[in-house]
């Protein structure tokens, strides 16, 4: 950054005002370009990136304030410096609140063009600082958040860093679960679009006759319903990243359109006419075997190639178990704080135990299961006896079970209709009075025993009561 040069636009009508100008600048070091008033200028800072701008307030066509608005608007990053003739303090106002940073008035002095230049410049580059301090802040928790020590998390998150920032396209593979939609965040905050929308769309849950107007928008009148006309996910992530989750489910017609976004960053609107352009980067994810899918002609081989520029391979849970008491442990702090919960941590039997176990869920089975047991465990630890029975082939001795299964009696829907609320209703109400017994009727107790609030305990216990003790009473009384 130091040894590129600062580049600078002078805008004035004034021949004399910007040769002055120039001479002052080019002698301090900076790269200097003029324009004659403030429809050059703008022109010229539409082409080409300039650090700071020094505009003239009274030039025909466009004035100062004009370049100075074109400035704001284009949020480029571009410092305004407004020079006005003496005694017009009242537009400098002006110019200030339109952004400038700060003004010269004529005629010039050589030293005040210096100093307030190299003030503004000092400006500038404290404020992209801060930008810069802002991202990395940002981007480093997003990365941070991708929890794991296996060499191929390790892998994973060297490789994100490193391909973050260009704009190629990323193709994340890995079964379901694994963080596809973790890895794609924490490649978007890494880039320098971190700060522009991440706009995501799951081509898996859209129907397949809604998902092209989803991705491209489309005009009012496009199909019955296409009451106004609407932008689709690519323009809206335009200067951003676009997030294709379960693109291996898309179909062929919606490849072919994607194909071209990806080639020439532009398509139609369904119902258009006009092309729309995009600048926008593409994160694909996928938990099918795509390779296999186009081998068998379910999806469009130009496309894979295209998509597959950088893959990123997620690997299941089970092939990195070693990371499960970090992930368990991560979750604990993660809900703890979320749910107002004090677990402590997972027993090493437990913990020992859930290793043993084949995830097919992945992380997020995992996440499922910790938040479980944070809902249903207020604080302390979670043992072998707190973990639901699938985790446990074989059986635990767990101490509630042979209550529980006394409780459970399930009905089968083969034998009929039933009443869901009903049943359930019946279940929760057994399960509330069976706590009372255990605690003494101590409502408190009780209530904690069930991982729910005294309140809600008691709210439950007066509408169960009403509505099965005076069953009760009827049935015994005919
Ligand atoms: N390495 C990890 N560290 C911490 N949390 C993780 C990790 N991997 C996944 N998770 C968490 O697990 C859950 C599932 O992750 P994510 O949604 O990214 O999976 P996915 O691969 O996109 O799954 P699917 O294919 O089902 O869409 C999320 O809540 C995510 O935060
Ligand atoms: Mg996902």
């Amino acid at each position: 950054m130091t040894d590129v040069k600062v580049r600078i636009l002078v805008a004035d009508d004034e021949w004399t005002a910007r040769e002055m100008m120039q001479s002052v600048l080019l002698s301090q070091g900076y790269e200097v370009e003029t324009a004659e008033d403030g429809a050059q200028a703008i022109a010229m800072l539409e082409e080409r990136s300039f650090d700071l701008v020094i505009t003239d307030l009274k030039m025909p066509n466009v004035d100062g304030i004009g370049v100075l608005e074109h400035i704001e608007g284009s949020k480029s990053g571009v410092i305004g410096i407004i020079a006005t003739g003496f005694g017009t303090v009242e537009s400098a106002v002006q110019a200030m609140k339109t952004g400038a940073y700060d003004y010269l008035t004529k005629p010039f002095h050589v030293d005040e063009i210096k100093h307030v230049v190299s003030k503004a410049l000092e400006f500038r580059e404290l404020r992209r600082e801060n930008v810069q301090l802002k991202r990395q802040i940002k981007s480093s928790s997003k990365i941070d958040q991708i929890v794991g020590r296996h060499p191929t998390i390790k892998r994973l998150k060297e490789l994100i860093r490193t391909v973050a920032d260009s704009d190629s396209t990323i193709l994340i593979l890995g079964p379901s679960g694994t963080g596809k939609e973790l890895v794609a965040r924490a490649l978007h905050s890494l880039s320098d679009r971190g700060d522009k929308p991440l706009i995501p769309v799951n081509c898996g849950a859209i129907p397949e006759d809604l998902l092209e107007s989803e991705l491209f928008g489309h005009v009012k009148g496009a199909f019955t319903g296409a009451v106004n006309d609407r932008q689709g996910r690519f323009a809206l992530a335009d200067g951003g990243t676009i997030f294709l989750d379960e693109i291996g489910d898309m179909s062929p017609s919606l490849q072919v359109k994607v194909l071209r976004v990806l080639q020439e960053q532009e398509f139609e609107p369904v119902g258009a006419t006009k092309t729309v352009r995009v600048d926008v980067r593409v994160i694909a994810a996928t938990n099918r075997d795509l390779e296999q899918d186009v081998a068998e002609g379910r999806f469009r081989e130009d496309l894979f190639y295209r998509l597959n520029v950088i893959p990123l391979h997620l690997p299941s849970l089970t092939d990195r178990i070693e990371d499960l008491p970090l992930l368990v442990d991560h979750f604990v702090k993660v809900f703890n704080r979320t749910k107002g919960r004090r677990i402590t941590h997972f027993t090493p039997a437990c913990l020992a135990q859930l290793q043993r176990y084949p995830w097919p869920g992945n992380v997020r089975e995992l996440e499922n299961l910790v938040e479980r047991m944070a809902i249903l465990h207020q604080e302390g630890e979670i043992d072998l006896a707190h973990l639901p029975d699938r985790f446990v082939p074989g059986g635990v001795p767990l101490a509630a079970e042979g209550a529980m299964g006394a409780l459970a009696a399930v009905p089968s829907l083969d034998e009929g209709a039933i009443d869901l609320n009903r049943v359930v209703g019946e279940f929760e109400y057994r399960l509330i009075r069976q706590a009372l017994d255990l605690c003494g009727g101590v409502k408190n107790q009780a209530a904690q025993r069930l991982g729910i609030k005294r309140t809600t305990l008691v709210e439950k216990l007066k509408k169960y009561e009403r509505l099965f003790q005076t069953e009760e009473a009827l049935t015994s009384v005919g």
